[in-house]
């Protein structure tokens, strides 16, 4: 890596905040695909993809779903929302986990996939095959975070709504789905408050 993506990498991370509003700028289309594919191109388990966009735009169910969350402003002023949703239906034989573990190919599947992926899901539940979804979902967030920062593009992670009213909103599967977050896309109305965080020695240990 040069010196010049090295920095331009620390201005991303500084870049992005959790906006709480946002201005009347619009997403172009292109940019939102590149933001999309940074969500596409992340990291899951066994590369089974947990996880589908469901992407808002209509003023109506902006307003709608800021409701549903909290009242929260920068989901009703938001450009673009990406609702990330977390594969509930991970077991192998639900069928998608099988479709995704043998693009590996039909002889890494049988002889080994199958039963490894069997056996680590074993004794997971279903409120946990979910909370496994969810947290793969929160990586793909993060890369949309940085790809839409990378743009100049702000974004706020939104765990704060109502699950219920989201799924009844957006007619949700819910034998298939759980809300993972909801990402506001758009351009900021206000700058940021500085970013408070730990200090570096107080979070990094090093381990002989
Ligand atoms: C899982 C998760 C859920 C969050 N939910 C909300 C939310 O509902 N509303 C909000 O304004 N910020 C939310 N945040 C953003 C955090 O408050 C924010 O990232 C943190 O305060 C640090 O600020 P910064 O992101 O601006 O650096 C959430 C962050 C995460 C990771």
């Amino acid at each position: 890596m040069n010196q010049t993506m090295k920095q331009k990498f620390t201005d991303i991370l500084h870049f992005r905040n959790a906006c709480k509003l946002f201005n009347d700028s619009k997403v172009s289309k292109e940019d939102l695909i590149y933001i999309l594919e940074a969500g596409r191109m992340s990291p899951s388990s066994f590369g089974v993809e947990p996880w589908k966009f469901l992407v808002i735009q209509n003023e109506q169910s902006k307003q709608k779903l800021q409701e549903a969350s909290y009242n929260q402003t920068q989901v009703g002023t938001a450009s673009a929302i990406v609702v990330i949703l977390a594969r509930k239906d991970m077991k192998l034989e639900q069928s998608y986990a099988e479709k995704m573990l043998r693009r590996s190919g039909d002889d890494l599947y049988e002889s080994f996939l199958k039963d490894f992926y069997t056996g680590y899901t074993a004794n997971m539940d279903a409120e946990s095959l979910g909370n496994w979804s969810d947290k793969q979902c929160q990586l793909a967030a993060m890369n949309m975070m940085n790809a839409a920062a990378v743009l100049g593009i702000d974004s706020c992670p939104i765990g704060g709504f109502v699950p219920n009213l989201v799924n009844d909103l957006l007619e949700i599967d819910q034998n298939k789905y759980q809300i993972s977050m909801l990402l506001p896309l758009g351009y900021r109305a206000n700058e940021p408050y500085a970013k408070i965080r730990n200090d570096f020695n107080d979070v990094v240990e090093y381990l002989d």
